[in-house]
């Protein structure tokens, strides 16, 4: 798919068949998360892809939507925000940002591969991290479904900001 076209494409599916997803197309995704970049090329970010079915059902129990994980997959981002670049008189991390970029990578490769996914922000991140087993300073930061799109889902409008006003030329 070419590169606007797959930006089109993606939008949030919060419905999955349950058909699995190659371990092929596991490891494309990977290298375009790979591919993203980070402050100072830190990469204070990694992904669980999480498969494993009795994982998953321990996972889903996190969610505050009922049934938003129920996909084949389920990807974890997570985030260690002591390790990401900070500037002297900054306090700010900006482990986030990077984790974002990267994460929004894997949401871009998911969509190339004619797959559905999610942004999951709502979720216990405490349970999370004790279903995964992080410590800190990692942190799970966000979930993402992972699968084909169930023909019987529907995506929400597509509701934006008109361009020029998104974008402002000075
Ligand atoms: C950081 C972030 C967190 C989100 N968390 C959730 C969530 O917890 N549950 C959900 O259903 N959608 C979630 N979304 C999806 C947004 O609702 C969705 O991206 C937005 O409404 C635009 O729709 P679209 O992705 O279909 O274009 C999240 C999106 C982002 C970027």
């Amino acid at each position: 798919m070419e590169f606007y076209d797959v930006v089109r494409a993606r939008r949030s599916v919060r419905k999955f068949t349950g058909e699995p997803v190659p371990a092929e197309a596991r490891k494309r995704i990977a290298q375009c998360v790979v591919a993203a970049p980070s402050a100072c090329n830190r990469q204070p970010y990694r992904f669980l892809w999480i498969e494993d079915p009795e994982l998953l059902k321990k996972l889903r129990t996190v969610a505050l939507q009922p049934d938003i994980l129920n996909a084949p997959v389920v990807v974890a981002g997570l985030v260690n925000c002591d390790a990401a670049w900070r500037d002297d008189h900054d306090p700010r991390s900006v482990g986030e940002i990077d984790l974002a970029i990267a994460a929004e990578h894997l949401v871009l490769a998911v969509t190339a591969e004619k797959l559905g996914s999610c942004w999951v922000a709502a979720f216990d991140t405490v349970r999370a991290a004790e279903v995964l087993e992080i410590q800190s300073p990692w942190r799970v930061d966000v979930l993402f479904p992972i699968g084909h799109p169930d023909p019987a889902g529907t995506l929400r409008p597509f509701v934006r900001v008109d361009a020029d006003e998104m974008m402002k030329v000075l």
